[in-house]
């Protein structure tokens, strides 16, 4: 056991896939894997080991929501469990007009506004980045998959969902599409730091479910079905790493 995952050494399978919702754990563990076992469940942060059609083993575990309880999860899960590859599957905002929701974001690099780095002395700022082969491998499997739009680049991974702008002019997020930021979500930065330091691997990806410029929002049909698309992307790029 580690602080706050109550599994077995071993229990753990090489590569694991990381939604943000315990319960998209669990139905991913359903839909996509035979032979499955639970292996934690403290705070309901539920985790499962199983095998693809393909025969890879490969785990499931939820990361909760935001920078602070994605650390605790992936950091335990690579030091303790022996985890090398983290690919944390989830839901995004998009910033730019030409990307759309039930389009799939592959985070090449995260960006921040919460302070994850601080504890390391650095001069300068450190830019998070996802593992170049798990990175390669998943944007060659979103390819094959012409039902949706891919988009690889920069996510912003904030440090908070709701903003106070006080007097700024423009929406707090106009910045960040003009530097060409992908979109926004809350994880990603903690995870490819944690990756950095402990020399793992990581890669997020994510379902826009969600548009800054656009009305409309994903149904939880919709939402359900997105993810469907991308988590057969990440279970092939997953067999890779097994
Ligand atoms: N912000 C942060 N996280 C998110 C969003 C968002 O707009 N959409 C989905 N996850």
């Amino acid at each position: 056991m580690s602080v706050h995952i109550n599994a077995k050494k071993g229990d753990f399978a090489k590569v694991l896939l990381m939604p943000g919702d315990p319960v998209r754990a669990t139905w991913i563990a359903h839909t996509f894997l035979k032979d499955y076992k639970e292996v934690c469940d403290v705070r309901g942060m539920l985790g499962y080991t199983g095998f693809t059609k393909n025969g890879k083993r490969i785990s499931v575990m939820a990361s909760g929501m935001g920078q602070p309880s994605i650390g605790i999860y992936s950091y335990e899960l690579y030091s303790q469990y022996n985890v090398e590859t983290i690919i944390r599957v989830g839901t995004c905002g998009a910033f730019q007009k030409f990307v759309n929701t039930k389009d799939i974001i592959i985070a090449q690099t995260a960006s921040t506004d919460f302070n994850w780095m601080t504890d390391f002395t650095l001069d300068g700022t450190y830019s998070a980045g996802a593992d170049f082969e798990v990175l390669k491998a998943a944007v060659e499997e979103a390819k094959k998959c012409k039902s949706v739009k891919t988009h690889v680049g920069n996510i912003f991974s904030e440090g908070r969902f709701y903003h106070f702008s006080g007097n700024s002019k423009e929406p707090w997020w106009k910045g960040w599409e003009k530097i060409g930021t992908l979109g926004c979500e809350m994880e990603s930065y903690a995870l490819y730091c944690n990756a950095a330091v402990l020399r793992k691997r990581a890669l997020g990806m994510f379902t826009v479910s969600d548009h800054f410029q656009k009305p409309g929002i994903l149904s939880s049909d919709e939402r359900a079905k997105g993810l469907k698309n991308m988590i057969e992307i990440a279970i092939r790029v997953a067999e890779k790493f097994a």
